[in-house]
């Protein structure tokens, strides 16, 4: 064998190995993290009334007489450049549409009594004082049986969210012989829910504490569905805990271990390996998804990583919250509507619903504890959990929103979750599903657990 024979041979072999190495690594699956009950409240550990109590939003007048100050005082914008709508964030002209609207047709009194139609209640959950919804179905006939479901929001959504698809969901449908009672937090450290005094409360901590609260309220087993921080938060809880997740349903699939991250790349050389014909410029070319995350990303940046310096702005000015989050409201339900001069807002949402999302999160003060999830959710001891690459044997749905920020095919889903029962590509909305699509979500809720307890009795 000559010398370029054997360099040849080298080659190859040390080529072979390396990629034994790489499909080895990927395979591999970490283990199972035991996560304990953690005290996140401030001090040391001590016993707390673990009782449930009744709880009715109602805000002191001085909250609100403050707030009328400040929107009164808001002279300080910027207007935009000409012909810009919301290409450069939220458009000024019409931030002061928004605010004028907020200080003399808003009612905050009247909104409160809205927001209380549902029975609320805090109780204390490893150290926090925790907030949460619970409607229970009226009237069922013995044969339906109920099933507990917990609903999670996520950033910078509320429970809010919920109020339209919580009587889809709680109210018998002809021919189903099941129909749920509905938990619905807030999240640690939004709205009405106490936030950590110590660090290191992520998206899978956050799991453990929402199992505790199910457990607290006397749920052993349990569906789950979320979207955003409720999505991956609920499919933690299928991955860490399969015995008491009956199913998940999620509207934001989303697998991302190192193994889907690099078939998506590898897709881009023969597309329809990864994704059906249809869905391939959902993906492809990767450049250009990427670029539009990179666009609309920035706020993920800042909040993972200084989100107290943020949160000194955002809590000090009504205004400026209210653009903050509002701007989620318009890229993320459609990102065409960056081209409207009112970001689209009103085309799917009535103002005072959007204000009563903004108001959760004034009236509390919760804009800074809220963003800090963002903090912990991009630590090394969260990476080291590798919740991402252990496969869920939970009973799992997704609804893919044609609107969300990313798109993921069931095939790289598959990976992550063993049991996916069900995908369906939603006909259409974005990213705030339950509040922009009750039906088509309350729908598709029904049809996967349908197929979820089916398989269960089976
Ligand atoms: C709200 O609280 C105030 C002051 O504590 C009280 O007077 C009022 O009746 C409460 N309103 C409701 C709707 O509970």
């Amino acid at each position: 064998m000559g010398l370029l024979g054997k360099l040849l041979l080298v080659s190859v072999t040390l080529t072979a190995l390396v990629i034994g190495y790489i499909f080895y690594t990927l395979n591999q699956v970490p283990q199972l993290p035991e996560l304990e009950n953690t005290w996140w409240g401030a001090g040391q550990p001590r016993k707390l009334d673990e009782s449930i109590r009744n709880f009715k939003i109602n805000i002191s007048d001085d909250i609100l007489h403050d707030l009328q100050i400040r929107l009164d005082l808001h002279s300080h914008i910027t207007p935009p450049m000409e012909n810009v709508n919301f290409e450069y964030g939220f458009n000024t002209d019409y931030l002061k549409k928004v605010v004028e609207f907020w200080k003399t047709k808003y009612n905050w009194r009247e909104r409160e009594v809205f927001l209380n139609k549902f029975p609320h209640f805090k109780t204390y959950v490893d150290g926090l004082d925790l907030h949460f919804i619970h409607v229970k179905p009226q009237k069922v006939d013995k044969n339906i049986r109920v099933f507990p479901l917990l609903l999670l929001h996520g950033w910078p959504g509320s429970v809010r969210e919920f109020y339209d698809i919580i009587p889809l969901l709680t109210t018998p449908r002809k021919d189903v012989n099941f129909v749920f009672e509905v938990i619905v937090p807030s999240l640690p450290g939004y709205g009405f829910s106490e936030g950590a005094s110590k660090p290191g409360l992520g998206p899978a901590q956050v799991a453990v504490v929402m199992k505790n609260l199910m457990e607290r309220i006397g749920f052993k087993k349990f569906y789950a569905q979320g979207g955003d921080w409720g999505a991956l938060i609920v499919s933690n809880m299928g991955t860490l805990f399969p015995k008491s997740l009956l199913g998940v349903h999620s509207n934001m699939c989303f697998s991302n271990s190192l193994s889907a991250n690099l078939k998506v790349l590898l897709g881009s050389l023969w597309p329809t390996l990864i994704v059906d014909e249809a869905h391939v410029d959902k993906l492809y070319p990767v450049g250009q998804h990427y670029a539009y995350l990179l666009e609309e990303m920035g706020y993920m940046h800042l909040q993972a990583t200084k989100p107290d310096t943020l949160g000194v702005a955002l809590r000090d000015s009504p205004v400026g919250l209210a653009a903050y989050i509002l701007e989620k409201f318009s890229t993320w339900t459609e990102r065409s509507w960056r081209s409207l001069p009112d970001g689209g807002l009103t085309r799917k949402y009535r103002l005072t619903d959007l204000l009563d999302n903004v108001m959760i999160y004034w009236v509390t003060g919760s804009i800074t504890t809220s963003v800090r999830l963002y903090s912990e959710a991009f630590t090394k001891a969260q990476f080291a959990l590798k919740l991402d690459s252990i496969p869920s044997i939970t009973p799992t749905a997704c609804a893919a929103f044609p609107n969300e920020l990313a798109y993921q095919p069931k095939s790289l889903l598959q990976e992550k979750y063993l049991k996916l029962v069900q995908y369906t590509d939603m006909p259409r909305g974005g990213h705030f599903a339950a509040f922009e699509e009750p039906e088509l979500l309350a729908d598709d809720v029904f049809e996967a657990v349908k197929i979820m307890d089916s398989k269960k009795a089976t």
